[in-house]
């Protein structure tokens, strides 16, 4: 009896120990992790008092990002392009009319932009507020102007009656400063929430083990160098083809902007919330496949040729960056 009880004892230790040794590696990596991730990383939470807050404001915003009336042509709303279903971006890329070598530009997701440092493909924007303005006024986007949209939205009665519920202190609240208010508040909180937010902030488990080793892979690859931040990108520019030059250069990028030959090719370092969601990848939307985009950035920003496992461990990794759309905000009422 005294021996039976004795090896259960031991079977339980000789368990817990080969537990703890099979765990220890994992969290030792897990730390490993967190401690290079953490400090550029604020995780993505929602603000539920904010929400709360500004609620008529928010949703006359969610009203206007539906609103195809407020583009030049009437036939384009924000969300075809930027579908909110499809992570903030439409799975396909934009054709420039105007610039005459016809480049075409890749959509890029209106999700978790709040705490970029700067905006579009080429990261011309550095300030919220503006890019939004921008939206409104853009040959490519919606192509309007302030008259139009405000004249427009005064002679409708839902939205006078909406205005003033956002509004109630203002008498005359059709104004296309509070457009660009409403529609701001909107799109703050656009913000998904993924298992990698839920790690930094202390759970190990958020991530698999196989995660946790393409993150380190992603940090010694030095791909964290430049997709650094809580957005893993969306931080600075820098070139595309540092090592090898981009096949495509049709798209010279914010040399476009800044004529000057060194900004050739300098885009963005892409933000990378949700990009297993986000295809097709890069400003020119010619990939289509994850795993090649991680390859492509192995040999044109690192020069170096990333095995078949590294590439399949950094693709589990990303697909940690994926969170849950927010369903209320996807849905447009119908009632106009
Ligand atoms: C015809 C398609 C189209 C429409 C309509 C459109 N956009 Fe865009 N949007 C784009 C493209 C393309 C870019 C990238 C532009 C660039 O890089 O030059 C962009 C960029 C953005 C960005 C910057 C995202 C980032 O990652 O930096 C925001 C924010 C945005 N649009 C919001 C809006 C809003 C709000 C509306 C409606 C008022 C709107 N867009 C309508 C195509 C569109
Ligand atoms: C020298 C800076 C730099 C390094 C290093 C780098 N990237 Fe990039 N990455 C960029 C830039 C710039 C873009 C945007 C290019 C464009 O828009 O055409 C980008 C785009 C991407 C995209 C496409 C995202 C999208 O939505 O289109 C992926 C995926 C990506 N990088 C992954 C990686 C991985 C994985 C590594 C490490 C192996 C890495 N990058 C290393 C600068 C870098």
């Amino acid at each position: 009896m005294k021996n039976k009880r004795y090896s259960c004892w031991l079977a339980l230790y000789v368990l817990s120990t080969g537990f703890l040794f099979a765990q220890k590696p994992v969290e030792g990596k897990a730390t490993q992790l967190r401690t290079s991730l953490e400090p550029y990383f604020v995780a993505v939470e929602k603000n539920e008092s904010f929400i709360k807050s500004n609620k008529e404001k928010i949703a006359l915003g969610k009203r206007l990002f539906f609103d195809k009336q407020l583009s030049l042509g009437k036939g384009v709303s924000c969300n075809d392009c930027h579908d909110l279903q499809k992570y903030g971006t439409n799975g396909t890329y934009y054709l420039n009319q105007k610039n005459k070598e016809n480049f075409y530009r890749d959509v890029p997701s209106v999700y978790n932009n709040l705490s970029y440092e700067l905006f579009n493909v080429d990261g011309g924007v550095s300030n919220y507020a503006k890019k939004i303005q921008q939206a409104f006024t853009s040959q490519h986007e919606m192509g309007s102007n302030e008259d139009e949209i405000v004249t427009y939205l005064k002679e409708s009665k839902v939205y006078k009656k909406e205005f003033k519920k956002a509004f109630p202190k203002q008498s005359k609240a059709i104004l296309f400063k509070n457009v660009l208010e409403v529609m701001q508040k909107f799109m703050s909180e656009l913000k998904t929430p993924a298992p990698i937010d839920a790690f930094i902030t202390g759970d190990t488990n958020a991530l698999t083990p196989i995660q946790i080793e393409g993150g380190i892979l992603f940090v010694n690859r030095a791909c964290y160098s430049c997709h650094t931040g809580s957005n893993f990108g969306g931080q600075m520019i820098n070139k595309l083809g540092v090592e090898v030059p981009w096949p495509n250069q049709k798209d010279l990028g914010f040399y476009h902007l800044k004529k000057q030959v060194a900004y050739k090719m300098f885009f963005r370092v892409a933000p990378l919330r949700n990009v297993e969601k986000t295809a097709p990848y890069f400003h020119d939307a010619t990939v289509v496949l994850l795993d090649k985009a991680i390859k492509l950035m192995g040999i044109h920003e690192r020069g170096i040729q990333l095995k078949v496992v590294e590439i399949a461990k950094i693709k589990e990794f990303l697909k940690s960056f994926t969170g849950e759309i927010p369903k209320e905000y996807i849905k447009m009422n119908k009632s106009k």
